[in-house]
């Protein structure tokens, strides 16, 4: 399965995953191309690390539709079509429009630093700490058109302790995140994943 990865930042979650298939334990997919939308992003380097294509796409003055199709043409041009190809948000810190989720519909996945669906949006291991919260975790998720909204795929929680951090708190979550989206990934390359409604249905 042809795999793009859509990124802003860091790049750990992509690193997560490309880790996974260049060791076997996810077969079958290959990351062709990961688009950033920053061109200074150091998930560039790690695709480029892993000898995967990088490509910077700014917005510039393009509406969000127009700055979405030209990553949709990418995307297809390396060989992640809406047929048979599968798109990863990883830190990914834009809003997709319609057209471009409704074009790739359930093949879309996001990871989320928080037990959705509480604390969507920005900062949400920030949010997580402010509420008092003493559980939180990371989401992995099909995307919709509403933000962090879709069926979710797995989750992994993870205690908030006393004392916590912003700093403390995101990185007890991203070790989560980190065995949770290769395993949202492998599911879907499987092809074991079944959406009814939006319940997400495991097949053994
Ligand atoms: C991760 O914690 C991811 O869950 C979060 O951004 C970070 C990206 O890290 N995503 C969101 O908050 C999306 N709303 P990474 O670039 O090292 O994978």
């Amino acid at each position: 399965m042809d795999i793009g990865v859509l990124v802003s930042g860091r790049g750990s979650n992509l690193e997560a995953v490309l880790d996974h298939i260049d060791r076997g334990a996810i077969r079958g997919a290959e990351v062709r191309v990961v688009i950033s939308n920053d061109p200074n992003a150091r998930a560039l380097r790690v695709a480029a690390k892993h000898g995967v294509k990088g490509l910077v796409l700014e917005q510039g003055r393009s509406s969000r539709e127009d700055y979405d199709a030209r990553i949709a043409d990418a995307l297809q041009r390396s060989g992640v079509t809406p047929d048979g190809g599968l798109v990863l948000l990883a830190g990914f810190m834009r809003i997709l429009s319609k057209p471009f989720v409704e074009m790739y519909k359930g093949r879309i996945l996001n990871i989320h630093p928080s037990l959705l669906p509480a604390f969507p949006g920005l900062n949400a291991q920030r949010q997580a700490l402010a509420y008092g919260a003493k559980v939180s975790g990371c989401t992995v998720h099909f995307v919709v058109p509403d933000v962090d909204a879709g069926p979710v795929v797995v989750q992994r929680p993870v205690p908030v302790k006393e004392g916590d951090d912003e700093e403390a708190l995101s990185a007890r979550i991203l070790r989560q995140e980190h065995k949770a989206y290769p395993e949202a990934v492998r599911l879907f390359v499987e092809g074991r994943l079944r959406l009814e409604g939006r319940k997400v249905r495991v097949q053994r």
